[in-house]
């Protein structure tokens, strides 16, 4: 399957500008959403067989199997159902925003074929908090999936750094309902600033509000506390990831997930002038040696889900040996078409059982 997509629609899509061909895969999995009995026979094509799932709990959650689609790919909730049914054990959906808006100028996606990879500047471009949670209020909620979904927040453009706070706090508060986990986006290189919520008492006060906001969920008849992670940057060194991680453990997050794009211009990129983050192949490994840290500094007790640079079955196990309990991928799914969470998924079972 993965080589008729290789050899016949890539080539395709690949005449496209990036963001184009994105769109049009988007908006066939937004058709497909819509046709609950064709996702029930994509499910069953490329779910695993009961017997050799390799389901995983993670978080207080279920998940059939340890491979999810990362954020950004369904900015707008709209594909995700049909998302799901292309065998991913979870699906994380935005980077939303409290405020609807429109990214930056189009060229903003660029693919490097020969390195496997892709830039992105798009800059959050999203319909906002309020419409994307009157979508999922149309669809099955939480304990009514058959996978996890995650909900990615992210800062409005407008809204300046020392406000920034209250800006996740209206996402969080539209949002939390419909999640059955959140994460906090701090690490996208598009967003002026964004990657400065990493930094010590930024961080605290973030933390510190949205973990509040989550405990009167806890205690308010008909919420209940959601599962709460933080997406970190590739771009920190080793001192910085460990000050992270402290105040983590401060405020109890229930996992972290490693890494977001990168701003690094490794190998060949190193000409290459398109401003933005960089995925796919070139960030596998800084994207392991980060999980790789994380798990021992944190005794492997810290839920991870990695992600960065999965192009193949041995990427994504690479992953889980170095310490993550899930995994996700984006860039992967251009280069290797629909049927790769499903041929992964499928090699990491069998990988268990031998
Ligand atoms: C076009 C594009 C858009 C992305 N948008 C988001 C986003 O909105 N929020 C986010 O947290 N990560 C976003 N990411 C980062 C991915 O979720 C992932 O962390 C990163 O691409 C590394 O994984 P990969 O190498 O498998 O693509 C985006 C990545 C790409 C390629």
């Amino acid at each position: 399957m993965g080589l008729i997509y290789e050899k016949l629609v890539r080539r395709a899509l690949f005449t496209l500008d990036a963001e184009h061909a994105h769109e049009l895969g988007i908006d066939a999995l937004t058709v497909l959403s819509a046709l609950p009995p064709l996702c029930r026979l994509m499910e069953r094509w490329n779910g695993l067989p009961a017997a050799t799932a390799r389901p995983v709990e993670a978080f207080g959650l279920k998940f059939p199997n340890a491979v999810g689609l990362a954020a950004g790919f369904d900015k707008n909730a709209t594909a995700w159902p049909a998302a799901a049914a292309l065998g991913f054990g979870h699906v994380e959906i935005g980077t939303v925003t409290a405020l609807r808006q429109p990214g930056n100028d189009r060229p903003r996606a660029f693919r490097y074929p020969a390195s496997e990879a892709v830039i992105n500047r798009m800059g959050f471009n999203n319909h906002g908090a309020e419409a994307v949670a009157r979508r999922l209020a149309r669809r099955a909620g939480p304990g009514q999936r058959r996978i996890p979904l995650g909900i990615n927040l992210g800062k409005s453009k407008v809204a300046p750094l020392d406000q920034a706070v209250a800006d996740y706090l209206v996402s969080f508060n539209l949002l939390a309902g419909h999640a059955d986990y959140l994460v906090l986006n701090v690490s996208s290189p598009n967003t002026p600033g964004l990657r400065q919520l990493q930094d010590g008492d930024r961080l605290r006060d973030l933390l510190g509000a949205v973990t509040a906001a989550n405990r009167a969920r806890a205690t308010t008849p008909g919420q209940g506390r959601k599962p709460l992670l933080l997406k970190i940057a590739p771009d920190l060194n080793f001192r910085q990831i460990d000050a992270v991680l402290e105040t983590i453990a401060e405020f109890g997050l229930d996992g972290i997930i490693a890494t977001n794009t990168t701003l690094a211009r490794p190998g060949p990129f190193a000409t290459v002038s398109e401003a933005g983050g960089l995925s796919g192949a070139p960030l596998r490994q800084r994207s392991t040696e980060i999980i790789s840290y994380i798990s021992r500094a944190t005794h492997g007790r810290l839920p991870i889900i990695g992600v960065g640079g999965i192009m193949d079955a041995a990427g994504a196990g690479e992953k889980l040996d170095a310490g993550a309990t899930l995994v996700q991928l984006y860039t992967g799914l251009v280069y290797r078409g629909p049927f790769f969470a499903a041929e992964i998924a499928q090699a990491l079972a069998d990988r268990q059982r031998t």
